[in-house]
């Protein structure tokens, strides 16, 4: 399968997807890497395993179609069958996600539907929950609200703050989102409704 990555920050789940890659353990190409902020780490990160990185600052466009046309123009090339959203902090709209319906997947770093949105982790500890984790989910034009793939939960502790949660939670976000890479580049994934079917071993 052909993979297209897209990151806003540090790129450390487009990398676990990258390094899983390599090592032979999904079953996929790594095409490009999206990526919408001028400077972000993923960018050197990207061309460190040198592929193409596609850098698209919103503010150089007129609009927010104008930015989406752009980027769908730049990566129709690659013919991708997946694209991957690792961090990426844009809403893509339903017009951007028909054209690759089913094929887009997120991580969240909560247990969605809780908490969905900016500042995930903050919410958790904020609203006193015990257990915490992470949602890899297909995108549907509803933020955060696609079919659910894989969850993984990690504990919360009262000594918590959303930077100790957060560093928790990004240690089951890797191998969450490498599994659920595998899975869908080995056609294991089937989605009924709101459901997704083929996740269990
Ligand atoms: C992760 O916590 C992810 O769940 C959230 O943003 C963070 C991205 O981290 N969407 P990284 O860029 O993958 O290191």
């Amino acid at each position: 399968k052909k993979i297209v990555l897209f990151a806003s920050g540090r790129g450390s789940n487009a990398e676990a997807i990258h390094d899983a890659v390599v090592e032979g353990m999904i079953n996929g190409e790594i095409m490009a890497l999206v990526c919408d902020i001028p400077g972000a780490g993923c960018i050197d990160l990207a061309k460190s395993w040198d592929i193409p990185v596609i850098v698209v600052d919103r503010k150089q466009f007129d609009s927010k179609d104008a930015f989406e046309q752009f980027i769908l123009d730049a990566i129709a090339p690659y013919e991708a069958d997946l694209l991957c959203l690792a961090g990426f902090m844009r809403l893509l709209s339903g017009k951007f996600i028909s054209h690759y319906e089913h094929k887009i997947i997120n991580i969240h770093p909560a247990l969605l539907p809780s908490f969905r949105g900016l500042h995930a982790q903050r919410q958790a500890v904020e609203a006193g929950v015990k257990i915490a984790g992470c949602t890899v989910h297909f995108v549907v034009a509803d933020m955060d609200a696609g079919p659910i793939i894989l969850q993984s939960a990690v504990p919360v502790y009262e000594s918590d703050t959303e930077d100790t949660l957060a560093a928790r939670i990004l240690t089951k976000e890797h191998p969450t989102y490498v599994r659920a890479v595998e899975l869908f580049c080995e056609d294991k994934l089937t989605i009924e409704g709101n459901l997704v079917k083929g996740t269990e071993d």
